[in-house]
């Protein structure tokens, strides 16, 4: 396999970057998680814009354009065989000579890319699915949490903590007690068949597979979905919770801090929402 580096292919352990990058010193950068499933990328252009609005957010000035990383996508994915690939793309500010807070003029980001095996193709099946124990806990990142920075030690501590507890996501609460999202996901609830989903703003990444979710329930007038504040208790009392992300699709929740959410198994809507999202990757 091979990764992407500043306009060369080469395998893993050939790529070299600086101590010096502001990606390593600052966390000084922008990322993005694009799935591909048998070759075939999946919200592409979706992917791609919020990178450019993340590069254009922090002020990193990057040329390429969708086709250039397109044609960086698709020639890493016929390098990684596999029908389910994650793609990773992470641009930093790029390389000073010293440490040095104020954005650096005349230095070129770093591009680096690579892609990594995806857990599988989540099945529709309430038996087979892959659901999701959580935690719950005070969200403690920072106020620009629409960016998707390379910066994620807020995320990382969260997702850790849900981790000792034995959980494999940590849900987050403002001061407020409303939703927010996960470590790494958005979050979803389903209660008496209206599905509901934290409205975009500072505090969230607006992410794709969100976004996509509304695409398509959208397109089902029989279905109802709304953007709208969820509190913590409307979480706990929820018929369904759900995690989304490029990597999980829509996994089901079945526990949050312990406490068994609706009959403790992947609801119906879950099921319906997770095939319509199944066929619309193809
Ligand atoms: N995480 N919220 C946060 C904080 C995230 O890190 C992610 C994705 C999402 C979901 O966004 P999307 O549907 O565009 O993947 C929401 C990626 C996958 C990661 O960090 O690996």
């Amino acid at each position: 396999s091979q990764v992407y580096l500043n306009g060369d292919y080469m395998a893993p352990e050939e790529a070299k970057i600086s101590p010096m990058d502001r990606g390593f010193l600052f966390g000084d950068g922008i990322y993005e998680v694009i799935p591909a499933y048998h070759g075939k990328m999946l919200g592409f252009n979706a992917h791609i814009e919020r990178m450019q609005q993340g590069l254009a957010a922090i002020e990193i000035a990057l040329d390429y354009d969708v086709e250039q990383w397109r044609e960086i996508c698709e020639t890493l994915l016929s390098t990684n065989p596999g029908p389910n690939q994650g793609i990773y793309l992470h641009v930093s500010r790029g390389t000073d000579s010293k440490r040095n807070h104020a954005y650096p003029s005349g230095v070129a980001p770093t591009v680096f890319a690579f892609c990594f095996t995806l857990p599988g193709e989540p099945s529709c099946d309430a038996d087979k699915a892959s659901s999701y124990e959580v935690s719950l806990e005070q969200d403690r990142r920072w106020q620009r949490c629409n960016i998707k920075s390379t910066a994620l030690l807020g995320n990382v501590m969260h997702y850790q903590s849900g981790a000792r507890a034995g959980n494999k996501e940590t849900i987050l609460f403002n001061a407020l007690g409303e939703i927010t999202e996960a470590s790494s996901s958005n979050v979803f609830i389903v209660k008496e068949g209206v599905i509901a989903t934290p409205p975009l703003d500072t505090q969230i990444l607006p992410g794709i597979t969100r976004w996509l979710i509304l695409q398509i329930v959208h397109t089902h007038s029989e279905l109802r979905i709304e953007e709208r504040v969820i509190t913590k208790d409307e979480l706990l009392d929820a018929d369904e919770v759900w995690i989304t992300s490029a990597t999980k699709e829509v996994g089901p929740v079945l526990k949050v801090d312990g406490k068994q959410i609706g009959q403790g198994r992947p609801g119906p809507m879950w099921q319906r929402v997770q095939s319509l999202f199944s066929q619309h990757k193809f």
